[in-house]
């Protein structure tokens, strides 16, 4: 291994040295989340402390992780702000609904997600991904292209070969810049919501929004209606996630799902099921475009193992890649924060956690903490290859977060990021585009901010 790929940092926002009092926050909140982090944060397990904002909690032991998460997730559940934020879009589908409703929706959709059923899904995404290798094929060769744009119309439409597998009914580029537009604008922490104000006052992102979401509304009747047409006619609907969610009858209660559930949980599966897998991929090209000998055996890789067996066993066959992937998903993971509202009072490493603090699991921070990992800001994909990967404590690398409410995408996402990596450096060497300063900003998801502009050039 050369020294470059052993000391690349790639960029972040540097901890700071003392905490931002409550003006501070809110901006640094509303600019970009990922610089509240002080340097506390990345090396102490647990924090808790009363703030302007109230009782709240930053826990990174990954014992303390384990309990939130796993052991006591009875305990807490998911805090106001984050709901404020994605409720408006996503009403209460499966990422932002609790209790009983929670479990009944997450009882029906889990069927769509086993290893089989996922495995079964490889072959529509490779073939989803060939026609976007073969678009990035006719553009000029060296021509610059913002990647984090192609990688989210590829993810979107890839889930319309797969999880809406009758297609969106709208171009898929149009899904992606509304669902972009709306992380921009209501995605941004609002200082009225930090507050706890009441939602009668209006929030200037929200309104912004509005457009978006009217948007959405219009394309899910769309979609509904023609598959409703499609399962009232003869003809064999597709087991896809579209008929699952119409045809729902919870096992307990007989009942099926409310045609407001209905619409949150596609409007859910759209936006979380590509905008995450996009924002991995573009930083995953990121990270080996200033990796030389990483990228060399990524390419090494693809060349020797794509077609040389079933698709279902690729990410087998690519343990490299998986290895990058999986850096990447530690360094940048999509989803860099999640919070939870204690609903009692708990312990957590020895400190009092009192009921209502807001507690704060940062994959971000957990992913970086002195005390967790060698070297935490390096690329090392090595961490992540044989025996190594072992010696990694699952509540210290949570990506896909843990417990009943892990991510139900988890097998999807990981196999439709192989196939795609696979094909795309097979056919393709990414550089970044001269003078583009990388920032990562956080808007509900990771994302890198004005895009990923990179030159493409073909192998
Ligand atoms: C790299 C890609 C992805 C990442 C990093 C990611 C991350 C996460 C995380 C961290 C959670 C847990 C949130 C919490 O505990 O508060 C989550 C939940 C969820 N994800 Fe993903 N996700 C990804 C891809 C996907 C895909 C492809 C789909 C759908 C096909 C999806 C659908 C969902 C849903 C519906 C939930 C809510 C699950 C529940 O609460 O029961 N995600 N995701």
């Amino acid at each position: 291994m050369t020294t470059v790929s052993l000391s690349f940092r790639p960029p972040a926002p540097k901890p700071r040295e003392t905490p931002l009092g409550p003006l501070g926050l809110i901006a640094a909140l509303r600019r970009n989340p990922l610089e509240i982090w002080t340097q506390a944060h990345y090396e102490e397990p647990v924090l808790v402390g009363r703030t302007f904002f109230g009782d709240r909690a930053v826990v990174s032991d990954p014992a303390g992780v384990r309990r939130i998460l796993l052991d006591n997730a009875a305990n807490y559940r998911k805090d106001d702000l984050q709901l404020r934020i994605l409720r408006p879009a996503l009403g209460t589908g499966l990422l932002t609904s609790e209790g009983d409703a929670w479990r009944a929706q997450r009882r029906l959709l889990a069927p769509l997600f086993t290893p089989r059923q996922v495995a079964a899904f490889s072959d529509a995404m490779a073939a989803a991904t060939r026609a976007g290798v073969d678009r990035l094929a006719r553009l000029r060769p060296a021509w610059i292209v913002d990647m984090s744009h192609e990688m989210a119309r590829l993810t979107l439409e890839i889930l319309e070969h797969t999880l809406f597998s009758t297609g969106l009914g709208r171009d898929a580029s149009d899904f992606q810049q509304q669902v972009s537009r709306y992380f921009e604008t209501v995605g941004r922490i609002d200082p009225f919501d930090l507050l706890g104000l009441p939602d009668f006052l209006p929030r200037l992102g929200r309104l912004r929004g509005q457009a978006t979401l009217d948007w959405f509304a219009g394309a899910v009747d769309d979609i509904v209606a023609a598959r409703r047409r499609l399962i009232a006619s003869d003809a064999a609907a597709p087991r896809d996630v579209l008929t699952l969610l119409l045809e729902a009858q919870d096992p307990e209660t007989g009942r099926g799902m409310s045609e407001e559930d209905l619409r949150a949980n596609i409007v859910t599966f759209i936006g979380a099921g590509h905008e995450t897998t996009a924002n991995a991929l573009t930083w995953t090209l990121y990270l080996l475009s200033q990796s030389p000998s990483w990228r060399a055996r990524v390419e090494a890789e693809a060349d020797a193992e794509l077609g040389a067996g079933a698709i279902d066993t690729l990410a087998d066959r690519m343990p490299v890649t998986k290895a990058v992937l999986e850096e990447s998903l530690r360094l940048y993971p999509p989803a860099a924060m999640l919070s939870r509202a204690a609903i009692d009072d708990d312990e957590i490493a020895g400190k009092k956690i009192p009921a209502g603090a807001v507690v704060t699991v940062s994959p971000f921070v957990v992913h970086r903490h002195r005390r967790l990992w060698n070297e935490p800001d390096v690329f090392d994909p090595e961490r992540f290859l044989g025996p190594a990967r072992d010696s990694i404590d699952r509540f210290a690398y949570i990506p896909f977060g843990a417990g009943p409410r892990v991510c139900i995408g988890m097998g999807f996402a990981l196999q439709e990021a192989i196939i795609v990596l696979a094909h795309l450096a097979k056919s393709f060497r990414f550089d970044l585009a001269p003078n583009h300063a990388v920032r990562a900003v956080q808007r509900i998801t990771l994302r890198p901010h004005g895009g990923m502009p990179m030159i493409v050039t073909p192998r």
